[in-house]
């Protein structure tokens, strides 16, 4: 599974493209970049301290439950560019956010520098309140900040490690799903390609996308992995 803001759009978490450019009346690089946050941090955390309550008070939806149900049959890896946790409040178990998770908070000096690839400062922690101004990193006095992947910041994601996966889904007859994602930006653009071997594939969107040899399901996320569920489950 691979997936992007229209997942979660019909939990009323907006989508970014959809958005002329800002983000809740902000612009993105105002919020969500290290430029930002160096020029103001208590207008960032603010930001992200509303998009955290905005998403405890959403509920996980028919998309995200569908991907859930999948997992009594099939061994499910969950790849999201969503920052949201609706899939593991759905009871998905192996979800990796490309983009970090809004509800973990991090040092600010969390950052890869080292060659060997260790972190400058590897503080980071689980959170049921979002960063404030002033909370500090305990190992180091750093300020505290969401753990999400800002604009102009590197994922760290192994992508080659994931030739095993594609060729495990080659050899078993497995799917590949996308859902919910415009792919415009890395690392989906990176990502998508990796699964072309596979037969199996699916793309679910309101819009109507270049599809290449995939199956194209528009429609609301909702509705059509639903469908998709049932109909990989037999049900
Ligand atoms: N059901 C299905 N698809 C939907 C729905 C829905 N209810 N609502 C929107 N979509 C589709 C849109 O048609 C679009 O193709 O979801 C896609 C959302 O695309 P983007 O807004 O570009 O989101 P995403 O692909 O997740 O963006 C990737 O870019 O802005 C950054 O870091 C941000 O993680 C984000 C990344
Ligand atoms: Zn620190």
């Amino acid at each position: 599974m691979f997936s992007g803001a229209g997942l979660s759009a019909e939990s009323g978490i907006p989508t970014f493209r959809d958005s002329d450019g800002l983000w809740e009346n902000h612009r993105i690089e105002d919020v969500a970049s290290p430029y930002g946050w160096e020029r103001d941090p208590a207008l960032v955390l603010d930001f992200y301290a509303s998009r955290f309550h905005a998403v405890g008070a959403a509920q996980p939806n028919e998309a995200h439950r569908s991907i859930a149900r999948l997992q009594a049959k099939f061994n499910v890896l969950n790849i999201t560019q969503n920052i949201d946790d609706l899939l593991e409040r759905s009871g998905c178990r192996s979800v990796v956010h490309l983009h970090g998770l809004l509800t973990r908070r991090k040092c600010e000096f969390h950052r890869e520098i080292f060659a060997d690839g260790r972190f400058s400062c590897d503080f980071k922690t689980d959170q049921d309140a979002p960063a404030k101004l002033g909370e500090l990193c305990p190992k180091c006095g750093g300020q505290l900040r969401p753990d999400v992947v800002w604009f102009g910041e590197a994922v760290s994601f192994d992508f080659d490690g994931l030739s095993a996966l594609v060729e495990e889904l080659c050899q078993n007859d497995g799917v590949f799903i996308c859902v919910g994602t415009s792919a415009q930006v890395t690392p989906a653009s990176h990502l998508i390609p990796i699964f072309a071997p596979v037969r199996n594939k699916y793309i679910i969107d309101l819009r109507t996308q270049p599809t290449g040899d995939y199956t194209l399901l528009e429609g609301p996320a909702t509705a059509m992995m639903k469908k998709l569920a049932d109909e990989l489950l037999g049900e």
